[in-house]
């Protein structure tokens, strides 16, 4: 595996194998790898000739300074971590390289952004996000992107981004990776403190309380929703929000129907976390008719 450092030379390195028509897969990451992120590699490694996967800790999507100076950073370790997995260029740019004096432009998505974590980081956040991965995406000219469901709201926003800009790449989401006792894997479960790892399990037990609501027959939101909040609670945790969407629009749902997205965001001592489950429902109308989807 090859680090490398600037878009120059990236762009020189994938030149060959570009020209030669051979597959082109990006991980687009900002570090601190865990099996989540790796299991995105091995999905690239085993659909594409040639796998980059991209280091870079975006300061444009930290809303809190001092979060993003406490984001874990560990290159030579992610570097071993990746090289293991078979990845074959590390693309870890400094941010001069990525937002160079002079910089002033912001990629924006409308609509799904303004909500859940948007409403909760701020709209810097995924304007943030979205720059950087226009960036990447620009930078590496990959055939197909990797990105992890456990960031359902960014994955379902970059997907919109590639659409309305008719950016030639298609985007691959991939199943959340969580430990056995279910917490969703995530950099930032590193700083979870050993006393706060049964706090931090609530999050999943109440996408879990919901979605076991959802399968007795619940199909009022609000009660579902109280399922999960009795799983917070009794864990002490204030959730950010724990709401049930449409997996589409992510506006709350009137009734659970069809595909939802259950999410919840909380804080956990110092760390902020979140999770969330797609619930699928017949369609009231399909169920009544004995049709089901296509
Ligand atoms: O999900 C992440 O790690 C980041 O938001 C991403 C997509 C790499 C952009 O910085």
């Amino acid at each position: 595996m090859r680090t490398v450092r600037t878009v120059a030379e990236l762009r020189a390195e994938l030149a060959t194998s570009r020209r030669a028509g051979l597959t082109i897969g990006l991980v687009p990451t900002m570090g601190a790898f865990h099996e989540g992120h790796l299991s995105l590699m091995r999905r690239a490694r085993t659909q594409c000739e040639v796998v980059v996967v991209s280091l870079f800790v975006n300061p444009a999507q930290f809303n809190d300074t001092a979060d993003l100076e406490r984001y874990p950073r560990d290159e030579r370790h992610d570097a071993q971590l990746a090289a293991d997995v078979g990845v074959d260029y590390l693309f870890a740019p400094s941010p001069a390289e990525v937002y160079p004096p002079g910089f002033a432009t912001t990629v924006s998505v409308r609509g799904l952004t303004e909500t859940l974590e948007g409403r909760h980081r701020g709209s810097r956040h995924f304007d943030g996000v979205t720059t950087v991965v226009t960036k990447l995406l620009n930078m590496v000219g990959p055939d197909v992107a990797y990105f992890g469901r456990k960031d359902a709201q960014q994955a379902l926003v970059i997907g919109r981004l590639v659409r309305d800009l008719d950016m030639p790449v298609r985007i691959e989401v991939c199943p959340t990776v969580r430990d056995r006792d279910g917490l969703a894997l995530s950099s930032r479960n590193a700083a979870l403190r050993d006393a706060d790892r049964e706090a931090a399990l609530s999050l999943s037990r109440a996408l879990h309380a919901v979605q076991e609501a959802v399968a007795a027959g619940e199909r009022d939101p609000d009660a579902a929703r109280r399922r999960g909040w009795e799983e917070l609670q009794t864990a002490e945790v204030e959730p950010d929000y724990l709401e049930l969407v449409s997996a589409d629009s992510l506006a709350p749902v009137q009734r659970i129907d069809g595909d939802v997205l259950a999410v919840v965001a909380g804080r956990v001592g110092a760390t902020r976390l979140i999770d969330n489950t797609l619930i699928h429902v017949l369609p009231a109308a399909a169920a009544s008719t004995g049709n089901g989807r296509p």
